[in-house]
């Protein structure tokens, strides 16, 4: 649905994005994932078709941005990072006024302009100025607005920056319905543990470059190849961590925070022995627990260039 081949934005000698490959399948939630400067907004903007790239390919649907712009701009929902709305204006009166730019005419307009605020949550605000929306309630109203042409694609720049804990959640919620109704979706973030659980694929890109774009559980795999166990015993840690060092499953043990870090050797996932080890020369378990690594130690480690 989405493919780019060596696209590349300099501006002088920086580039912005740097031959970048990347490739979503239809149904994808692809999460793109930098810091600030990264190149995410860049690479949106190019797929938007509202930037020219320096070189490289880029296609949605199959069109390609230099000879069909056009059908690609009635496929996609581009939501920038930032966007105005009109003061003096209610909800649905904005949302009309986008769904008049689509063309969208007749009794149809005001069905489909109703039926995008109930997906968003904003049919009680329908009637409310637009000025006196919170961030949260803006946010939604925007995405509101790229759905009225029911397009297959949606470009989603930064949809929840800014907004509090709850409505991060809302926003997450939403994505995940439109993927359900089958569209694909690029979704960027600073954030990586925001949109980990939800997407399928990411990317993570720092300073122009791709550093990964795989599914999230190839990425994790990327990032470790060896287990680690949280290990605390009653008592002392030190007796119990050198008896785990012993073992032949366990490549090396760290004390960590009261706790024993154990690191198990390059392809042992069968490390039910352990907890008898210990329990056998008399330890009492207090913690035997499989490290979850979660995306956000993923990121750190890959942008740093390192694998753990
Ligand atoms: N018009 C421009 N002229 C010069 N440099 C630019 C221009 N637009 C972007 N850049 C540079 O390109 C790089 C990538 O910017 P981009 O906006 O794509 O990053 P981003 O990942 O969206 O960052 P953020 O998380 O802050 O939104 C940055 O170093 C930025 O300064
Ligand atoms: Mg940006």
């Amino acid at each position: 649905m989405i493919k780019t081949q060596d696209l590349t934005k300099a501006y002088g000698n920086l580039h912005a994005i740097n031959n970048l490959n990347l490739e979503l399948a239809e149904g994808d939630l692809f999460g793109y994932i930098g810091p600030n400067g990264s190149g995410k907004t860049t690479t949106m903007r190019i797929l938007a078709t509202l930037l020219q790239p320096t070189w490289g390919e880029a296609s949605v649907c199959g069109y390609s941005i230099y000879t069909r712009p056009k059908d690609i701009r009635r496929v996609i929902g581009y939501m920038p990072d930032f966007f105005g709305v009109y003061d003096d204006m209610k909800v649905i009166e904005y949302l009309e006024f986008f769904a008049a730019a689509y063309r969208i005419k007749g009794p149809a307009r005001r069905k489909i302009c109703d039926e995008v605020l109930e997906l968003v949550d904003l049919g009680y605000k329908r009637d409310a100025f637009v000025t006196s929306l919170s961030r949260g309630m803006t946010q939604r109203l925007g995405l509101a607005r790229v759905l009225l042409h029911d397009p297959k694609v949606l470009l989603l720049d930064e949809p929840a920056s800014g907004l509090d804990p709850r409505a991060r959640i809302e926003i997450r919620g939403l994505l995940k319905e439109l993927r359900k109704m089958g569209k694909t979706i690029m979704v960027s973030s600073h954030i990586l543990p925001e949109l980990a659980d939800i997407c399928n694929k990411v990317g993570i890109i720092e300073r122009g470059e791709l550093l990964v774009c795989a599914n999230v559980s190839d990425v994790m795999k990327q990032v470790r190849q060896r287990t680690l166990l949280n290990v605390a015993v009653v008592g002392e840690q030190e007796p119990a961590a050198r008896l785990l060092e012993q073992s032949t499953l366990v490549e090396k043990v760290e004390l960590i925070d009261g706790h024993i870090a154990v690191t198990l050797a390059e392809g042992v996932i069968d490390y039910s022995d352990l907890p008898t080890v210990l329990i056998e020369s008399g330890h009492k378990l207090r913690l035997f627990k499989e490290d979850e690594l979660n995306l956000e130690t993923a990121f750190m480690a890959l942008t740093k260039g390192i694998t753990a």
